[in-house]
């Protein structure tokens, strides 16, 4: 058996949260830490504040087994030998590059703390240089080199945490000592001997796969959406030919879905980050290439929007609109930084009445866009449209049977920004169908 380590994790949202339900999963003792109360209240008494398939069960047993526990005292986690820093890292106001100030706050905190042996691990996404800073903070708090950083970039997909986390693709781990790498290793030692490759590296390329992985994915999805413009520019179909260049496992079939393009906590603000670190290294054609990613996909918005003025004979005003989804992908009730969301907000400023039904997001795009209008039902959202606009691909809205919408709308109007539906069956029940 793996020997067992007390380990902290501070910042419990997402990651957070998925790490350390991961960590006690693997049979250490965890204490996780984070300065909002009230969602240190909720993961206590082992609820999610967040939507998450299956990490509520781990979560528990967790809890249940006595190894994972909260609070809201840095001075709590003192007792640990690795400490985990899953804090945020949005993007920062009125700029594209990432804000740091609770990574750096993080840090501080913990070393400041920390009497014996220990290692702080960022996991939290950053540019390129920041855990080297955190390293020469952390020395100049501890005055040595008794307290170590490392950087252990995590690659979990929202909806997929629970798996992400105990069985990854791969560990990355950013170290400066072997002492740091036996560690990381002692820390993850059951996922290691399941065959989960390991790369060590140095700090920035640690910190720079991340933000890499994250920008492949983007650009692919952007590739994608622009070859989806030359489709319709030319009469070629974009679906068969996604398919045909996704058998080349070279290019492979994922992240080719074309639609209304990404959105999300890490995406968007991944790209930015990493154009804006482009352009403030100097390398301008660097900046140029990755800012087109980002380009491409907000334009996407633009053309289901169009798709949905033409339908409407040229104009939004006064149109009722049934706008399904707003999270930005399936499985999640995340609404940050939502194509879905964007679009059905697009569309009310150009005067339609838009009713929002999304199966597990609505409290969080009441929060975000207050003056949109919510349903609980595909129905009742779809009651006297004029036009559908399909914006996220939930399972729900696939199977959606032309035959059950058609009575309840006004216009049989469907655009499908997700390429979800059959054509030719909504097309056969009279709707004027775009995709
Ligand atoms: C992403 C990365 O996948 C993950 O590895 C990283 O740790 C965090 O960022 P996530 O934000 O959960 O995860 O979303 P992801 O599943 O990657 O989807 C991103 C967006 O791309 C969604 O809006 C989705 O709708 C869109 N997408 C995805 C497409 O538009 N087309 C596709 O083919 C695939």
């Amino acid at each position: 058996a793996p020997e067992r380590l007390t380990v902290s994790v501070v910042g419990t949202g997402y990651l957070g949260t998925a790490h350390a339900a991961g960590m006690a999963q693997l049979g250490h003792d965890v204490v996780a830490m984070d300065v909002d109360a009230e969602k240190i209240a909720l993961l206590s008494a082992c609820e999610l504040p967040f939507f998450e398939p299956g990490l509520g069960a781990l979560l528990r047993k967790g809890v249940e087994s006595g190894r994972l526990r909260f609070t809201t005292s840095y001075d709590d986690l003192a007792g640990a030998g690795a400490h985990f820093v899953c804090v945020g890292t949005p993007q920062a106001p009125g700029s594209c590059a990432a804000d740091l100030r609770w990574v750096e706050a993080a840090f501080g905190e913990l070393a400041a703390r920390l009497t014996g042996p220990a290692l702080i691990v960022g996991k939290s996404t950053v540019p390129a240089g920041t855990a080297r800073r955190m390293a020469e903070t952390v020395r100049r708090i501890t005055g040595g080199d008794r307290v170590e950083v490392a950087w252990n970039p995590e690659f979990l997909r929202e909806g997929h945490a629970v798996e992400d986390t105990l069985r990854p693709d791969r560990l990355v781990f950013g170290v400066e000592t072997p002492r740091a790498e036996k560690v990381l290793r002692e820390v993850y030692r059951p996922v290691i001997e399941e065959g989960c490759p390991v790369v060590v590296a140095d700090y920035a390329t640690a910190e720079l796969v991340k933000v890499s992985a994250n920008a492949f994915l983007a650009m692919k999805i952007s590739f994608i959406n622009a070859i989806a413009q030359v489709c319709e520019a030319t009469g070629a179909a974009v679906l068969p030919l996604a398919e045909a260049l996704g058998y080349d496992d070279r290019i492979g079939p994922r992240f080719l879905g074309p639609g209304l393009g990404f959105g999300g906590g890490c995406l968007p603000k991944d790209i930015r980050a990493l154009y804006s670190c482009a352009g403030d290294l100097g390398l301008d054609e660097v900046a140029a290439f990755l800012r087109q990613v980002d380009v491409i996909n907000l334009g996407r918005r633009d053309r289901v929007l169009a798709l949905g003025r033409d339908l409407l004979g040229g104009s939004y005003a006064g149109a009722r609109v049934c706008a399904l989804g707003a999270a930005f992908k399936p499985n999640t009730d995340d609404v940050r930084d939502s194509p879905a969301l964007a679009v059905a907000s697009a569309a009310q400023a150009e005067g339609a009445r838009v009713v929002v039904h999304d199966p597990v997001a609505v409290d969080g795009a009441r929060r975000l866009r207050p003056d949109l209008v919510y349903a609980d039902s595909i129905l009742t959202a779809a009651r006297g449209a004029d036009l559908v606009l399909l914006l996220t691909d939930w399972t729900e809205f696939e199977n959606l049977d032309p035959a059950v919408l058609s009575p309840v709308v006004r216009r049989r109007n469907m655009v499908d920004g997700r390429n979800l539906l059959i054509p030719a069956r909504w097309r056969a029940a009279g709707w004027a169908y775009r995709a």
